[in-house]
């Protein structure tokens, strides 16, 4: 079959998984460049899957390349992503699309005005835990969904003394992990209309200490506040809290938690493509549900395939641009009313995704193959 021509901006920890994951899933990308300023880094990536390494202007030239996939991080997502709609490229980009709602805006605008299709991560959405948990609120298993809790702890003090950019402005616990969350809920539940928050910084440098570290010695600006609560009013008035903590101990605590009148659901890892989801009914003991959707495994990249097949058959895309613009100006929304200490009114409004088709699970050798569900 004749993919769309793709190529891979950021050739770092995260463009192998894309790359392993269009080898072995998804026949409609067929990539064929990449770029990034660590030409090591681009020369090995080329090597491994065949590709052609190439300088980035290059392949915005290149008339046969119709799609970029921006894995670059995140402070160089805007200018990329731009260059790459001016050149009239359809364009998928890592999390965030950009550090600032204002340029996720304007990106947003470019992409219609120049007819280009744009999307972005995260696309864990589309896996099979938060389609199963999808396809439970639909169906009524927890009645109207009324409250709920999303939470994260980490440590960011350690991850940041390996990867600085988790200090910077892009990076906070907000940009990085709230996104995964921020998705997965508005992909059940739809748009925010209004936001209440605080926010706090539990050092304003931090000094790192580790031995070993590039970075020993330094001392690092946090950029944003890594302790943050927010309620989430939703516009179907569902009332959602919002906890992130990234200054506490490095083991990892996570909820997902959706709180209806007739049951609760309870979701795994939303950073994953395979959380458990669980019903509890009241007086009786919480169930596992079954998986309703495939794409259970490491599938990153499903977002990107699922637009290049919705561009073949000229429907919207699922991780779309108006979804992920809605969630940057959820975390906008978020510090500006920590900031200003009042309440934040959203702006932007967007259309559900329609739900992955149900089924498609496995790959016996009766079973469609799981990118049947995109077409
Ligand atoms: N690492 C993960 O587990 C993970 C998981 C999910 C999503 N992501 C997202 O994927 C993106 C990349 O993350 P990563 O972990 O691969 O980062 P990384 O630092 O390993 O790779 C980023 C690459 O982008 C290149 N780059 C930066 N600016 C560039 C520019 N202007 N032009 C060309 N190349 C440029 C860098 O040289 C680097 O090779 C980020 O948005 C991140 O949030 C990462």
């Amino acid at each position: 079959m004749k993919g769309i021509k793709t190529a891979i901006v950021g050739c770092g920890v995260i463009s192998d998984v894309y790359m392993r994951s269009f080898k072995e899933n998804f026949s409609i990308i067929e990539p064929v460049a990449c770029a990034d300023l660590d030409e090591s880094k681009m020369n090995e990536l080329a090597q491994r899957y065949q590709i052609k390494p190439m300088c980035y202007d290059d392949i915005l030239k290149d008339e046969s390349i119709e799609m970029i996939i921006n894995l670059t991080s995140p402070k160089a997502h805007y200018s990329l992503s731009k260059q790459a709609i001016l050149s009239g490229k359809h364009v998928y980009s890592e999390k965030m699309m950009a550090v600032t709602y204002e340029e996720g805006k304007e990106l947003c605008e470019l992409a219609l005005e120049h007819h280009v299709r744009f999307g972005a991560a995260p696309d864990t959405f589309l896996g099979g835990g938060i389609q199963t948990a999808r396809y439970a609120v639909e169906r009524g298993l927890v009645g109207k969904v009324l409250s709920g809790v999303l939470s994260l702890t980490r440590d960011y003090g350690v991850f940041g003394e390996n990867l600085p950019h988790l200090f910077g402005r892009g990076g906070s616990v907000l940009y990085d992990m709230g996104g995964y969350y921020l998705t997965a809920v508005c992909s059940i539940l739809g748009g925010v209309s209004r936001i209440a928050s605080f926010g706090m910084r539990t050092e304003d440098v931090h000094k790192v200490t580790r031995v070993g570290s590039p970075l020993f010695g330094k001392d690092i600006p946090l950029e944003e506040d890594n302790v943050i609560t927010a309620i989430l009013e939703f516009q179907n008035k569902a009332l959602i809290t919002l906890h992130l903590n990234s200054g506490t101990i490095i083991n990892e605590s996570y909820h997902l938690e959706l709180y209806g009148d007739k049951g609760i659901l309870r979701m795994g890892d939303p950073n994953t493509f395979c959380g458990k989801v669980i019903l509890e009914k009241a007086q009786n003991e919480q169930v596992i549900l079954p998986f309703t959707h495939g794409f259970q495994r490491e599938s990153r990249g499903l977002g990107a395939a699922e637009m290049a097949w919705s561009i073949l058959e000229g429907r919207p895309h699922r991780a779309s641009m108006e979804m992920a613009l809605h969630v940057m100006e959820i975390m906008h929304g978020i510090t500006t009313s920590a900031d200003s200490g009042k309440t934040y009114r959203m702006k932007t409004k967007f259309k559900q995704p329609k739900p992955l088709p149900e089924g498609f699970i496995g790959e016996g050798f009766w079973a469609a193959k799981e990118e049947s569900a995109l077409l």
